[in-house]
């Protein structure tokens, strides 16, 4: 049902390009799939919003559950980011059906016409979670204080910009992409069941396996483990953080949390969102 077969045609250039254009605002993991009609669906998440995780979810949907490819090429091999793609020829040389990443703004994907999948997270675990990531990426500014990183990230002056500006932009695009909302939230409820993808029950149960936390925490391939402390401070943390909902909550003090619910209900008022978060 699912030939996900071309994994060995896929491409990328491993290390070295990790780091996303500064200019760029937000983006979304975005996984691309131009095969059979389930993968057809889209995937967009602004960063620290499951990007890896869905990278490894259709990496395993691809393999019919096949934990192969998973386990031995790295995610930014398997699905790579669109922002280190340079030319139309580039793009043409990851193989198809292909898998890509990007964090580009939602004009990007409906110029290449291809289907996305947009997974978004509750803006306030993005910024606990985008924080501890600043510690990680010596690419990335030091973040002197989580008070200090929330007021950049309300206003939008982080890496990739205002997650106000990249979740509306895309919810803006709805009727005009083939595009498929899914929410970190809805993910942990319902990892498989989300894209209809026909595998077998012990297959899919074999995809939940592997792509839970736990075993994406110690999977090198899937946990940035092997990027080199030049460009990440392993000694700092773990990308596989918690990896949970709601940690916000021993983040934030009452008066952030007042601070973006007021900015949240400013910039998001009038949107039409896929699902409410806890806010
Ligand atoms: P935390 O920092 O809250 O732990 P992205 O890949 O878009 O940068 O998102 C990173 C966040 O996704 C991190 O969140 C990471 O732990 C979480 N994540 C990655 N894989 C996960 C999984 N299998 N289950 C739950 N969370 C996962």
């Amino acid at each position: 049902p699912c030939p996900h077969t071309a994994l060995g045609t896929w491409h990328g250039d491993p290390l070295g390009k990790l780091s996303p254009d500064p200019t760029q605002p937000w983006g979304a993991g975005a996984m691309m799939c131009r095969a059979t009609p389930w993968c057809h669906g889209p995937a967009l998440t602004p960063t620290s919003a499951g990007t890896t995780w869905m990278q490894e979810i259709l990496t395993l949907l691809f393999s019919l559950g096949d934990a192969r490819p998973a386990k031995t090429i790295p995610n930014w091999e398997r699905a790579p980011w669109l922002e280190q793609i340079y030319s139309r020829e580039a793009l043409q040389n990851t193989g198809s059906p292909r898998l890509l990443t990007t964090h580009l703004p939602a004009r990007v994907p409906r110029a290449l016409g291809v289907p996305v999948i947009y997974v978004a997270r509750n803006p306030k675990d993005v910024a606990v979670s985008f924080y501890h990531f600043h510690h990680l990426a010596k690419f990335l500014p030091d973040p002197s204080s989580f008070d200090a990183f929330l007021t950049q990230f309300l206003e939008g002056t982080v890496h990739y910009g205002s997650w106000f500006d990249h979740v509306k932009g895309w919810l803006g695009q709805r009727h005009l992409l083939d595009i498929l909302y899914v929410t970190y939230e809805e993910l942990h409820q319902r990892l498989s069941s989300f894209l209809g993808c026909p595998l077998a029950p012990g297959t899919l149960a074999a995809l939940e396996q592997h792509c839970s936390f736990s075993a994406m925490r110690d999977n090198a391939m899937a946990n940035y483990s092997l990027i080199p402390a030049e460009i990440m401070d392993h000694s700092q943390g773990r990308f596989m953080r918690k990896g949970v909902v709601g940690d916000w909550r021993s983040h934030f003090s009452p008066e952030q949390n007042a601070l973006f619910n007021r900015r949240y209900q400013e910039e998001m008022g009038d949107t039409e969102l896929p699902s409410q978060w806890p806010m």
